[in-house]
Protein backbone atom coordinates (compact mmCIF):
# COMPACT_ATOMS: atom_id res chain seq x y z
CA UNK A 1 0.00 0.00 0.00
CA UNK A 2 0.81 3.49 -0.60
CA UNK A 3 -0.43 6.34 0.26
CA UNK A 4 -1.75 9.28 -1.74
CA UNK A 5 -0.01 12.19 -0.28
CA UNK A 6 3.33 10.11 -0.62
CA UNK A 7 2.38 9.87 -4.50
CA UNK A 8 1.50 13.83 -4.73
CA UNK A 9 5.09 14.23 -3.07
CA UNK A 10 7.32 11.94 -5.22
CA UNK A 11 9.05 13.00 -8.33
CA UNK A 12 7.72 12.22 -11.45
CA UNK A 13 9.46 9.33 -12.53
CA UNK A 14 9.05 7.76 -8.94
CA UNK A 15 5.10 8.35 -9.19
CA UNK A 16 5.39 6.76 -12.51
CA UNK A 17 7.74 3.63 -11.31
CA UNK A 18 4.76 3.16 -8.17
CA UNK A 19 1.90 3.37 -10.67
CA UNK A 20 3.66 1.75 -13.71
CA UNK A 21 1.11 -1.54 -13.38
CA UNK A 22 -2.38 -0.11 -12.84
CA UNK A 23 -2.44 0.00 -16.76
CA UNK A 24 -1.15 -3.64 -18.11
CA UNK A 25 2.69 -3.06 -19.87
CA UNK A 26 1.60 0.47 -19.98
CA UNK A 27 3.62 3.40 -17.76
CA UNK A 28 3.03 6.45 -20.06
CA UNK A 29 -0.06 6.58 -18.64
CA UNK A 30 1.28 7.45 -15.18
CA UNK A 31 3.51 9.76 -16.70
CA UNK A 32 1.20 11.71 -18.28
CA UNK A 33 -0.91 11.88 -14.95
CA UNK A 34 2.34 12.56 -13.08
CA UNK A 35 1.61 16.52 -14.31
CA UNK A 36 -1.94 17.06 -12.69
CA UNK A 37 -0.70 16.52 -9.30
CA UNK A 38 -1.64 16.85 -6.39
CA UNK A 39 -4.70 14.53 -6.49
CA UNK A 40 -7.33 15.38 -3.34
CA UNK A 41 -8.56 11.62 -3.99
CA UNK A 42 -7.94 8.41 -5.21
CA UNK A 43 -11.01 8.59 -7.72
CA UNK A 44 -9.21 12.11 -8.85
CA UNK A 45 -5.92 10.42 -9.65
CA UNK A 46 -7.76 7.57 -11.19
CA UNK A 47 -9.52 10.42 -13.22
CA UNK A 48 -7.28 11.75 -14.50
CA UNK A 49 -5.25 8.34 -15.81
CA UNK A 50 -8.57 7.31 -17.55
CA UNK A 51 -8.79 10.59 -19.31
CA UNK A 52 -4.65 10.04 -20.38
CA UNK A 53 -5.96 6.78 -21.53
CA UNK A 54 -9.49 7.88 -23.62
CA UNK A 55 -7.45 11.38 -25.19
CA UNK A 56 -4.33 9.11 -26.35
CA UNK A 57 -3.99 9.14 -29.73
CA UNK A 58 -5.42 5.79 -31.33
CA UNK A 59 -2.05 3.91 -32.12
CA UNK A 60 -1.32 4.31 -28.49
CA UNK A 61 -4.97 3.01 -27.43
CA UNK A 62 -4.73 0.00 -29.61
CA UNK A 63 -1.27 -0.81 -28.03
CA UNK A 64 -3.28 -0.61 -24.60
CA UNK A 65 -5.80 -2.89 -25.58
CA UNK A 66 -2.98 -5.52 -27.14
CA UNK A 67 -1.00 -5.42 -23.44
CA UNK A 68 -3.62 -7.23 -22.29
CA UNK A 69 -3.69 -10.94 -21.74
CA UNK A 70 -6.58 -13.31 -23.05
CA UNK A 71 -8.76 -14.23 -20.16
CA UNK A 72 -7.85 -17.75 -19.53
CA UNK A 73 -5.30 -17.77 -22.70
CA UNK A 74 -2.10 -18.98 -23.39
CA UNK A 75 0.06 -16.51 -20.84
CA UNK A 76 -2.28 -17.83 -18.16
CA UNK A 77 -1.52 -21.38 -18.85
CA UNK A 78 2.10 -20.75 -19.27
CA UNK A 79 2.55 -18.88 -16.26
CA UNK A 80 3.28 -15.88 -17.69
CA UNK A 81 0.86 -13.22 -16.40
CA UNK A 82 1.32 -9.77 -14.27
CA UNK A 83 0.61 -10.39 -10.87
CA UNK A 84 -2.33 -8.00 -10.95
CA UNK A 85 -4.10 -9.94 -13.94
CA UNK A 86 -3.06 -13.89 -12.02
CA UNK A 87 -4.84 -12.62 -9.04
CA UNK A 88 -7.77 -10.62 -10.71
CA UNK A 89 -8.12 -14.01 -13.13
CA UNK A 90 -7.97 -16.28 -10.65
CA UNK A 91 -10.54 -14.16 -8.25
CA UNK A 92 -13.09 -14.60 -10.64
CA UNK A 93 -12.59 -18.69 -11.02
CA UNK A 94 -10.83 -18.61 -14.36
CA UNK A 95 -7.85 -20.86 -12.97
CA UNK A 96 -10.34 -23.68 -12.19
CA UNK A 97 -12.64 -23.91 -14.98
CA UNK A 98 -14.54 -27.12 -16.32
CA UNK A 99 -13.34 -28.36 -19.73
CA UNK A 100 -16.17 -27.18 -21.18
CA UNK A 101 -16.03 -23.28 -19.64
CA UNK A 102 -12.27 -23.76 -21.23
CA UNK A 103 -13.42 -24.45 -24.65
CA UNK A 104 -15.94 -22.42 -24.78
CA UNK A 105 -14.34 -19.10 -23.50
CA UNK A 106 -11.23 -20.11 -25.97
CA UNK A 107 -13.58 -20.49 -28.63
CA UNK A 108 -15.05 -16.92 -28.03
CA UNK A 109 -11.60 -15.25 -27.47
CA UNK A 110 -10.88 -16.70 -31.56
CA UNK A 111 -13.78 -15.42 -32.60
CA UNK A 112 -13.34 -12.35 -30.63
CA UNK A 113 -9.90 -11.77 -31.75
CA UNK A 114 -10.62 -12.45 -35.82
CA UNK A 115 -13.17 -10.09 -35.95
CA UNK A 116 -11.44 -7.33 -33.81
CA UNK A 117 -7.89 -8.41 -33.69
CA UNK A 118 -7.91 -7.63 -30.17
CA UNK A 119 -7.68 -9.52 -27.03
CA UNK A 120 -11.18 -9.70 -25.41
CA UNK A 121 -10.69 -7.28 -21.97
CA UNK A 122 -13.32 -7.37 -18.79
CA UNK A 123 -12.71 -6.26 -15.68
CA UNK A 124 -13.32 -9.70 -14.16
CA UNK A 125 -13.75 -8.46 -10.39
CA UNK A 126 -17.33 -9.48 -9.16
CA UNK A 127 -17.44 -11.74 -12.21
CA UNK A 128 -18.04 -15.97 -12.46
CA UNK A 129 -16.96 -17.82 -15.22
CA UNK A 130 -20.42 -18.15 -16.49
CA UNK A 131 -20.79 -14.21 -16.62
CA UNK A 132 -17.14 -13.29 -17.89
CA UNK A 133 -18.26 -16.13 -20.88
CA UNK A 134 -21.83 -14.31 -21.42
CA UNK A 135 -20.07 -11.04 -21.22
CA UNK A 136 -17.52 -11.95 -24.31
CA UNK A 137 -20.44 -13.56 -25.84
CA UNK A 138 -22.68 -10.45 -26.22
CA UNK A 139 -19.60 -8.28 -26.85
CA UNK A 140 -18.07 -10.14 -29.96
CA UNK A 141 -21.34 -9.34 -31.64
CA UNK A 142 -20.45 -5.40 -31.14
CA UNK A 143 -19.24 -3.62 -34.20
CA UNK A 144 -15.47 -2.44 -34.18
CA UNK A 145 -15.59 1.04 -33.08
CA UNK A 146 -18.18 0.36 -30.21
CA UNK A 147 -15.86 -2.54 -28.87
CA UNK A 148 -12.83 -0.16 -28.65
CA UNK A 149 -14.65 1.80 -26.16
CA UNK A 150 -16.10 -0.98 -24.19
CA UNK A 151 -12.38 -2.07 -24.11
CA UNK A 152 -11.18 0.98 -22.95
CA UNK A 153 -14.01 1.53 -20.29
CA UNK A 154 -13.05 -1.90 -19.15
CA UNK A 155 -9.46 -1.20 -18.80
CA UNK A 156 -10.43 2.18 -16.83
CA UNK A 157 -12.15 -0.32 -14.32
CA UNK A 158 -9.14 -2.42 -13.91
CA UNK A 159 -6.92 0.50 -13.02
CA UNK A 160 -10.02 1.72 -10.61
CA UNK A 161 -9.68 -1.65 -8.64
CA UNK A 162 -5.92 -1.82 -9.23
CA UNK A 163 -5.63 1.77 -7.57
CA UNK A 164 -8.06 0.86 -4.67
CA UNK A 165 -5.60 -2.21 -3.52
CA UNK A 166 -2.22 -0.08 -3.98
CA UNK A 167 -3.50 3.25 -2.84
CA UNK A 168 -4.83 4.45 0.73
CA UNK A 169 -5.75 7.79 1.67
CA UNK A 170 -7.81 9.59 4.69
CA UNK A 171 -11.60 7.91 5.18
CA UNK A 172 -12.84 11.70 4.40
CA UNK A 173 -11.05 12.34 1.39
CA UNK A 174 -12.18 9.20 0.21
CA UNK A 175 -15.52 9.36 1.04
CA UNK A 176 -15.83 13.14 -0.50
CA UNK A 177 -14.07 11.71 -3.61
CA UNK A 178 -17.03 9.26 -4.45
CA UNK A 179 -19.63 11.68 -3.20
CA UNK A 180 -18.31 14.18 -6.06
CA UNK A 181 -17.73 11.24 -8.27
CA UNK A 182 -21.28 10.31 -8.15
CA UNK A 183 -22.60 13.97 -8.46
CA UNK A 184 -21.11 13.87 -12.01
CA UNK A 185 -24.02 11.79 -13.15
CA UNK A 186 -27.21 14.00 -13.30
CA UNK A 187 -30.55 14.68 -15.38
CA UNK A 188 -29.89 18.02 -14.76
CA UNK A 189 -26.96 20.41 -15.95
CA UNK A 190 -25.35 22.38 -13.45
CA UNK A 191 -27.05 20.48 -10.73
CA UNK A 192 -27.59 16.80 -9.09
CA UNK A 193 -30.96 14.98 -10.09
CA UNK A 194 -31.09 11.20 -9.45
CA UNK A 195 -34.75 10.11 -9.96
CA UNK A 196 -35.79 6.41 -9.68
CA UNK A 197 -34.41 4.52 -12.80
CA UNK A 198 -33.84 6.39 -14.86
CA UNK A 199 -30.78 6.34 -17.69
CA UNK A 200 -28.17 8.49 -14.66
CA UNK A 201 -30.28 6.66 -12.28
CA UNK A 202 -28.56 3.13 -13.19
CA UNK A 203 -25.21 4.71 -14.13
CA UNK A 204 -25.30 5.90 -10.40
CA UNK A 205 -25.88 2.46 -9.24
CA UNK A 206 -23.31 0.86 -11.68
CA UNK A 207 -20.76 3.16 -10.30
CA UNK A 208 -21.63 2.31 -6.48
CA UNK A 209 -21.60 -1.16 -7.46
CA UNK A 210 -17.74 -0.50 -8.77
CA UNK A 211 -17.43 1.28 -5.60
CA UNK A 212 -17.99 -1.65 -3.31
CA UNK A 213 -16.00 -4.06 -5.95
CA UNK A 214 -12.79 -1.53 -5.32
CA UNK A 215 -13.55 -1.69 -1.53
CA UNK A 216 -13.42 -6.04 -1.93
CA UNK A 217 -17.23 -6.73 -1.49
CA UNK A 218 -19.05 -9.19 -3.03
CA UNK A 219 -21.72 -6.62 -4.58
CA UNK A 220 -24.98 -6.83 -6.64
CA UNK A 221 -28.02 -4.92 -8.03
CA UNK A 222 -31.40 -6.51 -6.72
CA UNK A 223 -34.54 -6.51 -8.52
CA UNK A 224 -35.91 -2.48 -7.35
CA UNK A 225 -32.32 -1.22 -8.13
CA UNK A 226 -30.77 -1.42 -4.94
CA UNK A 227 -27.01 -2.37 -4.67
CA UNK A 228 -25.90 -4.24 -2.00
CA UNK A 229 -22.45 -4.82 -1.04
CA UNK A 230 -21.58 -7.80 1.44
CA UNK A 231 -18.25 -7.85 3.69
CA UNK A 232 -18.33 -11.69 4.73
CA UNK A 233 -17.69 -12.36 8.44
CA UNK A 234 -18.61 -14.51 11.29
CA UNK A 235 -18.98 -16.52 13.70
CA UNK A 236 -22.45 -14.97 14.22
CA UNK A 237 -25.35 -15.78 12.57
CA UNK A 238 -26.94 -12.13 12.61
CA UNK A 239 -25.93 -9.93 9.81
CA UNK A 240 -25.42 -5.53 10.05
CA UNK A 241 -27.38 -3.71 7.55
CA UNK A 242 -26.34 -0.37 7.02
CA UNK A 243 -26.77 2.10 4.03
CA UNK A 244 -29.05 4.71 2.51
CA UNK A 245 -30.46 6.34 -0.34
CA UNK A 246 -28.75 7.02 -4.01
CA UNK A 247 -31.73 8.58 -5.02
CA UNK A 248 -31.93 12.54 -4.71
CA UNK A 249 -34.79 15.01 -5.10
CA UNK A 250 -34.38 18.11 -8.10
CA UNK A 251 -31.30 20.14 -7.88
CA UNK A 252 -30.18 18.37 -4.94
CA UNK A 253 -26.93 18.00 -2.51
CA UNK A 254 -24.30 15.52 -3.08
CA UNK A 255 -24.38 14.50 0.62
CA UNK A 256 -28.36 13.35 1.00
CA UNK A 257 -28.38 9.52 1.76
CA UNK A 258 -25.22 9.36 -0.43
CA UNK A 259 -23.10 9.82 2.57
CA UNK A 260 -24.59 6.52 4.40
CA UNK A 261 -23.90 4.56 1.74
CA UNK A 262 -20.11 5.80 0.49
CA UNK A 263 -19.05 5.99 4.19
CA UNK A 264 -19.51 2.47 4.93
CA UNK A 265 -17.78 1.31 1.84
CA UNK A 266 -15.25 3.49 2.82
CA UNK A 267 -14.80 1.77 5.96
CA UNK A 268 -15.44 -1.80 5.02
CA UNK A 269 -12.70 -1.63 2.40
CA UNK A 270 -10.22 0.12 5.15
CA UNK A 271 -11.51 -3.19 7.61
CA UNK A 272 -10.61 -5.51 4.26
CA UNK A 273 -7.54 -3.69 3.78
CA UNK A 274 -6.26 -4.01 7.32
CA UNK A 275 -7.51 -7.18 7.82
CA UNK A 276 -9.78 -6.46 10.93
CA UNK A 277 -12.55 -9.13 10.32
CA UNK A 278 -15.40 -8.65 12.06
CA UNK A 279 -17.49 -11.51 13.54
CA UNK A 280 -20.77 -11.24 11.45
CA UNK A 281 -21.34 -10.40 7.84
CA UNK A 282 -22.04 -6.33 7.23
CA UNK A 283 -24.68 -5.55 4.31
CA UNK A 284 -24.05 -1.89 2.44
CA UNK A 285 -27.08 -1.15 0.87
CA UNK A 286 -27.43 1.81 -1.16
CA UNK A 287 -31.28 2.04 -1.67
CA UNK A 288 -32.74 2.62 -4.83
CA UNK A 289 -35.39 5.55 -4.45
CA UNK A 290 -36.71 7.20 -1.39
CA UNK A 291 -37.45 11.06 -2.12
CA UNK A 292 -40.50 10.09 -4.20
CA UNK A 293 -39.63 12.37 -6.71
CA UNK A 294 -40.49 10.32 -9.79
CA UNK A 295 -43.02 8.09 -8.99
CA UNK A 296 -45.44 9.01 -6.10
CA UNK A 297 -44.62 5.96 -3.49
CA UNK A 298 -41.38 6.45 -1.57
CA UNK A 299 -39.00 4.24 0.12
CA UNK A 300 -39.18 1.76 -2.66
CA UNK A 301 -35.61 0.59 -1.96
CA UNK A 302 -36.17 0.12 1.73
CA UNK A 303 -39.77 -0.78 1.71
CA UNK A 304 -38.44 -4.11 -0.15
CA UNK A 305 -35.72 -4.94 2.21
CA UNK A 306 -37.86 -4.20 5.02
CA UNK A 307 -40.57 -6.68 3.06
CA UNK A 308 -43.22 -3.66 3.28
CA UNK A 309 -43.22 -3.31 -1.17
CA UNK A 310 -46.83 -2.64 -1.91
CA UNK A 311 -47.14 -3.98 -5.02
CA UNK A 312 -49.83 -1.47 -5.66
CA UNK A 313 -47.18 0.99 -5.97
CA UNK A 314 -46.10 -0.60 -9.67
CA UNK A 315 -49.33 1.07 -10.96
CA UNK A 316 -48.11 4.48 -10.03
CA UNK A 317 -47.23 6.52 -13.10
CA UNK A 318 -44.53 9.13 -13.41
CA UNK A 319 -44.98 12.53 -15.64
CA UNK A 320 -44.72 11.35 -18.67
CA UNK A 321 -47.47 8.26 -18.12
CA UNK A 322 -45.08 5.56 -17.40
CA UNK A 323 -45.89 2.74 -15.25
CA UNK A 324 -42.97 1.41 -12.50
CA UNK A 325 -43.32 -1.82 -13.68
CA UNK A 326 -42.25 -1.14 -17.04
CA UNK A 327 -39.45 1.33 -15.84
CA UNK A 328 -38.11 -1.62 -13.08
CA UNK A 329 -39.01 -3.95 -16.61
CA UNK A 330 -36.47 -1.44 -18.77
CA UNK A 331 -34.01 -1.54 -16.64
CA UNK A 332 -33.63 -4.87 -16.90
CA UNK A 333 -34.95 -5.99 -13.65
CA UNK A 334 -37.55 -8.69 -12.84
CA UNK A 335 -40.97 -7.49 -10.85
CA UNK A 336 -41.58 -11.32 -10.09
CA UNK A 337 -38.20 -11.06 -7.92
CA UNK A 338 -39.01 -8.09 -5.78
CA UNK A 339 -40.76 -10.18 -3.08
CA UNK A 340 -37.45 -12.18 -2.63
CA UNK A 341 -35.61 -9.09 -1.78
CA UNK A 342 -37.10 -9.13 1.84
CA UNK A 343 -34.62 -9.99 4.50
CA UNK A 344 -35.67 -12.12 7.21
CA UNK A 345 -35.96 -10.72 10.55
CA UNK A 346 -34.29 -13.59 12.40
CA UNK A 347 -30.90 -13.20 10.21
CA UNK A 348 -30.86 -9.20 10.64
CA UNK A 349 -29.30 -8.09 13.94
CA UNK A 350 -29.77 -4.46 13.23
CA UNK A 351 -30.01 -1.32 10.62
CA UNK A 352 -27.23 1.65 11.17
CA UNK A 353 -27.77 5.02 9.17
CA UNK A 354 -25.27 7.45 8.77
CA UNK A 355 -26.75 10.75 7.60
CA UNK A 356 -26.10 13.92 7.02
CA UNK A 357 -28.33 16.44 9.85
CA UNK A 358 -29.88 18.18 7.09
CA UNK A 359 -30.11 21.15 10.00
CA UNK A 360 -28.28 23.51 11.97
CA UNK A 361 -28.09 22.00 15.11
CA UNK A 362 -24.52 20.19 15.21
CA UNK A 363 -22.83 23.54 13.27
CA UNK A 364 -24.20 25.34 16.09
CA UNK A 365 -23.56 23.18 18.74
CA UNK A 366 -19.94 22.71 17.23
CA UNK A 367 -19.96 19.20 17.08
CA UNK A 368 -19.36 16.63 14.36
CA UNK A 369 -21.21 13.96 15.00
CA UNK A 370 -24.68 13.89 16.95
CA UNK A 371 -26.74 10.38 17.67
CA UNK A 372 -30.66 10.66 16.47
CA UNK A 373 -33.43 9.95 19.07
CA UNK A 374 -36.43 9.63 16.98
CA UNK A 375 -37.10 10.19 13.57
CA UNK A 376 -40.28 12.33 12.89
CA UNK A 377 -43.57 10.93 10.99
CA UNK A 378 -44.86 12.54 8.20
CA UNK A 379 -48.29 12.77 6.57
CA UNK A 380 -48.16 13.66 2.61
CA UNK A 381 -50.96 14.07 0.38
CA UNK A 382 -51.84 15.82 -2.97
CA UNK A 383 -54.72 18.28 -3.43
CA UNK A 384 -56.49 19.04 -6.42
CA UNK A 385 -58.82 21.78 -6.64
CA UNK A 386 -61.34 22.04 -9.71
CA UNK A 387 -62.93 25.84 -10.03
CA UNK A 388 -64.01 27.36 -13.11
CA UNK A 389 -62.13 28.77 -15.64
CA UNK A 390 -62.48 31.43 -17.89
CA UNK A 391 -61.91 34.34 -19.97
CA UNK A 392 -58.96 37.02 -17.29
CA UNK A 393 -60.92 39.92 -18.54
CA UNK A 394 -64.65 39.59 -18.72
CA UNK A 395 -65.33 37.40 -15.39
CA UNK A 396 -66.14 39.55 -12.52
CA UNK A 397 -64.58 38.82 -9.40
CA UNK A 398 -67.45 38.40 -7.33
CA UNK A 399 -68.33 35.48 -9.66
CA UNK A 400 -65.25 33.69 -10.46
CA UNK A 401 -64.91 30.28 -8.83
CA UNK A 402 -60.65 30.54 -9.15
CA UNK A 403 -58.77 27.55 -8.28
CA UNK A 404 -55.90 28.90 -7.71
CA UNK A 405 -56.71 31.94 -5.24
CA UNK A 406 -58.50 29.09 -3.28
CA UNK A 407 -54.91 27.05 -3.49
CA UNK A 408 -53.23 30.30 -1.89
CA UNK A 409 -55.62 30.43 1.07
CA UNK A 410 -55.71 26.69 1.68
CA UNK A 411 -51.55 27.33 1.74
CA UNK A 412 -51.69 30.04 4.57
CA UNK A 413 -54.07 27.83 6.15
CA UNK A 414 -51.01 25.25 6.59
CA UNK A 415 -48.68 27.49 7.12
CA UNK A 416 -51.03 29.31 10.37
CA UNK A 417 -52.31 25.66 11.66
CA UNK A 418 -48.36 24.06 11.64
CA UNK A 419 -46.93 27.74 13.04
CA UNK A 420 -49.01 26.50 16.55
CA UNK A 421 -46.76 23.97 18.40
CA UNK A 422 -43.45 23.60 18.10
CA UNK A 423 -42.04 20.75 16.70
CA UNK A 424 -44.55 20.83 13.83
CA UNK A 425 -43.76 21.59 10.69
CA UNK A 426 -45.89 22.19 7.93
CA UNK A 427 -44.80 22.17 3.87
CA UNK A 428 -46.60 23.27 -0.02
CA UNK A 429 -43.48 21.89 -1.76
CA UNK A 430 -45.45 21.46 -4.92
CA UNK A 431 -47.96 24.09 -6.18
CA UNK A 432 -49.24 24.08 -9.71
CA UNK A 433 -51.50 25.42 -12.44
CA UNK A 434 -51.97 22.77 -15.33
CA UNK A 435 -51.81 24.32 -18.00
CA UNK A 436 -52.38 27.81 -17.04
CA UNK A 437 -51.82 31.13 -18.75
CA UNK A 438 -51.72 34.58 -17.72
CA UNK A 439 -54.95 35.67 -19.38
CA UNK A 440 -57.19 32.32 -17.69
CA UNK A 441 -58.95 32.15 -14.75
CA UNK A 442 -57.34 29.19 -13.25
CA UNK A 443 -59.52 26.32 -13.27
CA UNK A 444 -57.40 23.80 -11.88
CA UNK A 445 -54.72 24.06 -8.87
CA UNK A 446 -52.90 20.77 -7.78
CA UNK A 447 -50.60 21.56 -4.93
CA UNK A 448 -48.39 18.80 -2.28
CA UNK A 449 -48.96 18.79 1.84
CA UNK A 450 -46.18 17.54 3.75
CA UNK A 451 -46.81 17.71 7.79
CA UNK A 452 -44.18 16.38 10.06
CA UNK A 453 -44.20 16.27 13.87
CA UNK A 454 -42.30 13.85 16.48
CA UNK A 455 -45.45 13.12 17.69
CA UNK A 456 -48.11 11.11 16.26
CA UNK A 457 -50.63 12.84 17.92
CA UNK A 458 -49.73 16.13 17.26
CA UNK A 459 -49.33 15.32 13.49
CA UNK A 460 -52.33 13.74 12.75
CA UNK A 461 -54.13 16.75 14.68
CA UNK A 462 -53.24 18.93 12.54
CA UNK A 463 -53.56 17.19 9.33
CA UNK A 464 -56.93 16.66 10.37
CA UNK A 465 -57.73 20.42 10.95
CA UNK A 466 -55.85 21.37 7.96
CA UNK A 467 -57.88 19.30 6.33
CA UNK A 468 -61.12 20.60 7.63
CA UNK A 469 -59.65 24.35 6.93
CA UNK A 470 -59.65 23.30 3.23
CA UNK A 471 -62.94 21.99 3.22
CA UNK A 472 -64.79 25.15 4.43
CA UNK A 473 -62.21 27.31 1.77
CA UNK A 474 -63.35 25.00 -1.05
CA UNK A 475 -66.74 25.28 0.34
CA UNK A 476 -67.08 29.09 0.58
CA UNK A 477 -65.53 29.80 -3.10
CA UNK A 478 -67.81 27.07 -4.64
CA UNK A 479 -64.83 25.04 -5.72
CA UNK A 480 -64.70 21.09 -5.71
CA UNK A 481 -61.66 19.98 -3.23
CA UNK A 482 -59.66 16.37 -3.64
CA UNK A 483 -56.99 15.19 -1.37
CA UNK A 484 -54.85 12.48 -2.13
CA UNK A 485 -52.82 10.90 0.96
CA UNK A 486 -49.69 9.66 -0.43
CA UNK A 487 -47.49 8.80 2.46
CA UNK A 488 -48.15 8.49 6.24
CA UNK A 489 -45.54 6.69 8.27
CA UNK A 490 -45.35 7.06 12.40
CA UNK A 491 -42.54 8.44 13.80
CA UNK A 492 -39.72 5.87 14.74
CA UNK A 493 -38.00 5.81 17.76
CA UNK A 494 -34.20 4.97 17.53
CA UNK A 495 -33.44 1.76 19.56
CA UNK A 496 -31.83 2.85 22.99
CA UNK A 497 -28.99 0.11 23.22
CA UNK A 498 -27.98 1.07 19.80
CA UNK A 499 -28.34 4.87 20.96
CA UNK A 500 -25.86 3.70 23.70
CA UNK A 501 -23.31 2.17 21.24
CA UNK A 502 -23.29 5.39 19.25
CA UNK A 503 -22.63 7.11 22.03
CA UNK A 504 -20.09 5.66 23.16
CA UNK A 505 -17.95 5.58 20.16
CA UNK A 506 -18.45 9.16 19.78
CA UNK A 507 -16.97 9.30 22.91
CA UNK A 508 -14.04 7.39 22.15
CA UNK A 509 -13.13 8.19 19.04
CA UNK A 510 -13.63 12.73 19.41
CA UNK A 511 -13.96 12.32 23.44
CA UNK A 512 -16.18 14.74 22.91
CA UNK A 513 -20.22 14.84 24.55
CA UNK A 514 -22.73 12.80 22.26
CA UNK A 515 -25.11 15.02 21.33
CA UNK A 516 -28.56 13.64 20.97
CA UNK A 517 -31.53 14.98 18.45
CA UNK A 518 -34.21 14.32 16.92
CA UNK A 519 -34.70 13.95 12.81
CA UNK A 520 -37.08 16.13 11.15
CA UNK A 521 -36.01 14.63 7.75
CA UNK A 522 -37.72 10.94 7.24
CA UNK A 523 -35.10 8.08 6.37
CA UNK A 524 -35.29 4.53 5.30
CA UNK A 525 -34.63 3.40 9.09
CA UNK A 526 -38.07 4.52 9.18
CA UNK A 527 -38.83 1.72 6.76
CA UNK A 528 -36.30 -0.99 8.43
CA UNK A 529 -37.56 -0.23 11.77
CA UNK A 530 -40.35 -2.95 10.62
CA UNK A 531 -37.14 -5.41 10.37
CA UNK A 532 -35.01 -4.99 13.46
CA UNK A 533 -33.52 -2.47 15.78
CA UNK A 534 -32.41 0.75 13.75
CA UNK A 535 -29.98 3.51 14.73
CA UNK A 536 -28.95 6.67 13.09
CA UNK A 537 -25.80 8.56 13.13
CA UNK A 538 -25.82 12.25 12.46
CA UNK A 539 -23.36 14.33 10.40
CA UNK A 540 -23.09 17.78 10.69
CA UNK A 541 -23.19 19.78 7.12
CA UNK A 542 -22.20 23.85 6.81
CA UNK A 543 -23.61 26.06 4.88
CA UNK A 544 -26.52 26.44 7.79
CA UNK A 545 -27.09 23.17 7.66
CA UNK A 546 -28.86 23.41 4.13
CA UNK A 547 -30.10 20.50 2.19
CA UNK A 548 -31.94 19.17 -0.54
CA UNK A 549 -30.27 22.12 -2.51
CA UNK A 550 -26.77 22.31 -4.54
CA UNK A 551 -25.51 24.24 -1.43
CA UNK A 552 -25.35 21.24 0.66
CA UNK A 553 -21.91 20.77 2.52
CA UNK A 554 -20.17 18.25 4.06
CA UNK A 555 -15.98 18.77 5.03
CA UNK A 556 -13.72 16.10 4.71
CA UNK A 557 -12.44 16.11 8.36
CA UNK A 558 -15.83 15.55 9.74
CA UNK A 559 -16.82 12.66 7.05
CA UNK A 560 -13.29 10.91 8.45
CA UNK A 561 -14.80 11.72 12.28
CA UNK A 562 -17.64 10.05 11.05
CA UNK A 563 -15.96 7.43 9.41
CA UNK A 564 -13.91 6.64 12.47
CA UNK A 565 -16.79 6.50 14.55
CA UNK A 566 -18.94 4.06 12.64
CA UNK A 567 -15.56 2.00 12.53
CA UNK A 568 -15.41 2.12 16.12
CA UNK A 569 -19.14 0.98 16.44
CA UNK A 570 -18.54 -2.20 14.40
CA UNK A 571 -15.43 -3.67 15.97
CA UNK A 572 -17.29 -2.95 18.94
CA UNK A 573 -20.61 -4.73 18.26
CA UNK A 574 -21.51 -7.90 19.17
CA UNK A 575 -24.31 -9.13 17.08
CA UNK A 576 -26.77 -11.60 18.92
CA UNK A 577 -26.03 -15.20 18.12
O1 LIG B 1 -38.37 14.23 2.88
C1 LIG B 1 -37.53 13.73 3.62
O2 LIG B 1 -37.53 13.92 4.81
C2 LIG B 1 -36.44 12.87 3.03
O3 LIG B 1 -35.43 13.72 2.58
N1 LIG B 1 -36.97 12.07 1.97
MN1 LIG C 1 -33.80 13.81 1.16
MN1 LIG D 1 -32.07 11.38 2.90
Amino acid sequence: MIALEQLNGMSAREFAAALGAIFEHSPWVAERAAALRPFRSCLSLHKAMSEAVLQAEEALQLALIRAHPQLAGRAALRGELTPASRSEQQGAGLSALTQAQLLRLQSLNAQYADRFGLPFVLAVRGHTPESVIAALAERVTHAAHEERGVALREICRIAHFRLADLVHEPLGDAIIGMADDLAALSETSGALTCSYLTPTHRATAARIRDFMLAAGLAAHIDAVGNVVGVLEGGPRPKRVLTGSHYDTVIDAGKYDGRLGILLPIAVAGWLRRSGSSLPYTLEVIAFAEEEGVRFKSTFLGSRAVAGRFDPAALDSLDAGGTRLSDAIRAAGHDVAAIPAIARDPAQVACFLEVHIEQGPVLLHAALPVGVVTRIAGSVRSMVTIEGRSGHAGTVPMALRHDAAAAAAEMVLAVERRCREQAGLVGTVGRLEVPGGAINVIPGRCEFSIDIRSESDAVREAAAADVRAAIRDIAARRGVEVKEQRILQTASVPCAAGLQERWAASIERVTGGPALRLPSGAGHDAMMMASLTEVGMLFVRCGNGGISHHPDESLGAPDADIAARVFKDFLLHFEAPA
